[in-house]
Protein backbone atom coordinates (compact mmCIF):
# COMPACT_ATOMS: atom_id res chain seq x y z
CA UNK A 1 0.00 0.00 0.00
CA UNK A 2 1.39 3.06 -1.08
CA UNK A 3 1.08 6.14 1.62
CA UNK A 4 -0.50 9.58 -0.17
CA UNK A 5 0.71 12.37 1.63
CA UNK A 6 -1.25 15.21 2.23
CA UNK A 7 0.04 18.59 1.99
CA UNK A 8 -0.40 21.14 4.16
CA UNK A 9 1.65 24.45 3.47
CA UNK A 10 2.68 25.35 -0.09
CA UNK A 11 4.40 28.39 -1.69
CA UNK A 12 4.60 29.00 -5.18
CA UNK A 13 7.35 31.59 -6.40
CA UNK A 14 6.91 33.09 -3.28
CA UNK A 15 9.06 36.58 -3.38
CA UNK A 16 9.85 39.57 -1.23
CA UNK A 17 11.04 42.51 -1.63
CA UNK A 18 11.96 45.23 1.20
CA UNK A 19 11.98 49.18 0.17
CA UNK A 20 13.13 51.27 2.14
CA UNK A 21 13.78 54.66 -0.31
CA UNK A 22 15.66 53.96 -2.90
CA UNK A 23 17.30 50.79 -1.97
CA UNK A 24 15.56 47.10 -2.38
CA UNK A 25 16.64 44.03 -0.74
CA UNK A 26 15.45 41.06 -2.63
CA UNK A 27 15.17 38.41 0.45
CA UNK A 28 13.08 35.83 -1.14
CA UNK A 29 12.87 34.85 -5.00
CA UNK A 30 10.68 32.62 -6.19
CA UNK A 31 10.72 29.88 -3.52
CA UNK A 32 8.83 26.79 -4.44
CA UNK A 33 7.98 24.74 -1.02
CA UNK A 34 5.80 22.15 0.06
CA UNK A 35 5.09 21.04 3.95
CA UNK A 36 2.86 17.38 4.21
CA UNK A 37 0.89 16.26 7.27
CA UNK A 38 3.49 15.05 9.88
CA UNK A 39 7.03 15.80 7.76
CA UNK A 40 9.17 17.23 10.10
CA UNK A 41 11.25 20.08 8.16
CA UNK A 42 14.72 21.55 9.02
CA UNK A 43 15.31 25.19 7.39
CA UNK A 44 18.98 26.04 7.30
CA UNK A 45 20.97 29.11 5.97
CA UNK A 46 23.53 31.83 7.12
CA UNK A 47 21.96 35.22 8.47
CA UNK A 48 20.30 37.29 5.89
CA UNK A 49 19.37 34.12 3.68
CA UNK A 50 15.67 34.54 4.32
CA UNK A 51 14.51 32.44 7.19
CA UNK A 52 12.09 34.67 9.10
CA UNK A 53 10.97 36.45 6.13
CA UNK A 54 9.74 33.20 4.80
CA UNK A 55 8.78 31.36 8.25
CA UNK A 56 7.08 35.13 8.64
CA UNK A 57 4.85 34.74 5.59
CA UNK A 58 3.77 31.26 5.89
CA UNK A 59 2.50 31.63 9.14
CA UNK A 60 0.90 34.37 7.96
CA UNK A 61 2.80 37.40 10.12
CA UNK A 62 3.72 39.41 6.52
CA UNK A 63 2.61 39.47 3.15
CA UNK A 64 4.39 38.42 0.30
CA UNK A 65 5.48 40.96 -2.60
CA UNK A 66 4.43 38.11 -5.29
CA UNK A 67 3.51 34.59 -5.83
CA UNK A 68 1.67 32.01 -3.29
CA UNK A 69 1.17 30.78 0.08
CA UNK A 70 -1.07 28.64 0.80
CA UNK A 71 -2.28 26.81 4.08
CA UNK A 72 -4.66 23.60 3.04
CA UNK A 73 -7.00 25.23 0.64
CA UNK A 74 -6.58 28.92 2.00
N1 LIG B 1 11.91 44.57 7.81
C1 LIG B 1 12.93 44.52 6.94
N2 LIG B 1 13.25 45.60 6.18
C2 LIG B 1 14.25 45.55 5.28
N3 LIG B 1 15.03 44.47 5.07
C3 LIG B 1 14.77 43.37 5.79
C4 LIG B 1 13.70 43.33 6.77
N4 LIG B 1 13.67 42.08 7.33
C5 LIG B 1 14.66 41.39 6.73
N5 LIG B 1 15.32 42.15 5.82
C6 LIG B 1 16.44 41.72 4.96
O1 LIG B 1 16.01 40.58 4.22
C7 LIG B 1 17.05 39.62 4.13
C8 LIG B 1 16.58 38.32 4.75
O2 LIG B 1 16.46 38.52 6.16
P1 LIG B 1 15.85 37.42 7.13
O3 LIG B 1 14.59 36.88 6.53
O4 LIG B 1 15.76 38.04 8.48
O5 LIG B 1 16.97 36.26 7.09
P2 LIG B 1 17.34 35.14 8.17
O6 LIG B 1 16.16 34.92 9.08
O7 LIG B 1 17.69 33.93 7.32
O8 LIG B 1 18.53 35.65 8.92
C9 LIG B 1 18.27 40.23 4.79
O9 LIG B 1 19.02 40.87 3.79
C10 LIG B 1 17.65 41.24 5.75
O10 LIG B 1 18.53 42.31 6.00
MG1 LIG C 1 15.97 34.92 11.18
Amino acid sequence: MTAVSETIFHTKDLTKVYRSGAQEVHALRGVDFRAARGEFIVILGPSGSGKSTFLNIVGGLDMATAGEAWFEDH
